[in-house]
């Protein structure tokens, strides 16, 4: 299926305009995702790299539905709210499925909050979550510990590789946390110095 660019480009630019931080966010996501996918040598690499690299750039697009002010909280949120949020995945799924391009990697944006022991927002087992959806958990996870935000500073390369290894066998898989931790240097590289991705910021605006 031919992946239309405008459109692409206009779901992405509406990240942008809904919230700056969820785009870079997505953008990181998408380059750390893909970058591992491809450092892992898979089998039809091209097309996963397709899948995943569009899920990443995507996968929180669901959360442009969902009242800005409930995910800039900065105190825990009440139990009402923590389910809108879960929600996003399924919003994003619906926001995606009128276009042919994005059907192949539904899944993926569905299932990115899924953990390995089956305690992620539908309780799916490991063995039946996408690998896709596994990466970009991976990624996303790693993003959000090296960036700064309102409640959190950014942690160094060392901290969140530590992080990660400390969720390997519940949150993640433990065969894609040691790839990842012994590809770090790498899928690293392909950051800013500062561990922030610097290319592509301007892409779609
Ligand atoms: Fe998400
Ligand atoms: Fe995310």
């Amino acid at each position: 299926m031919e992946l239309l660019l405008e459109e692409l480009s206009v779901l992405v630019k509406n990240i942008a305009d809904y919230s700056y931080e969820i785009y870079q966010h997505s953008l990181n996501v998408a380059i750390i995702a893909a970058s591992f996918a491809y450092y892992l040598n898979l089998p039809e690499e091209e097309i996963f790299l397709f899948l995943i690299k569009n899920a990443g750039l995507l996968h929180d697009i669901g959360k442009t539905k969902i009242d800005i002010k409930i995910l800039n909280k900065s105190e825990k949120l009440i139990e009402e709210e923590w389910k809108i949020v879960k929600k996003h995945p399924v919003l994003g799924v619906e926001i995606l499925t009128p276009y042919p391009w994005a059907r192949s990697f539904l899944s993926l944006i569905n299932y990115h909050h899924e953990r390995w022991d089956g305690n992620g927002y539908y309780g799916v087992p490991g063995n039946k979550i996408p690998l896709g959806a596994k990466l970009l958990a991976l990624a996303d996870a790693y993003e959000a510990m090296s960036s700064d935000r309102p409640y959190q500073e950014s942690k160094n390369l060392e901290q969140s590789l530590k992080e990660l290894e400390s969720c390997s066998g519940s949150q993640f898989e433990p065969f894609l946390v040691g790839k990842f931790i012994q590809l770090s240097d790498k899928i690293i590289n392909q950051l800013g110095k500062d561990g922030v991705f610097k290319i592509g910021v301007h892409q779609f605006k």
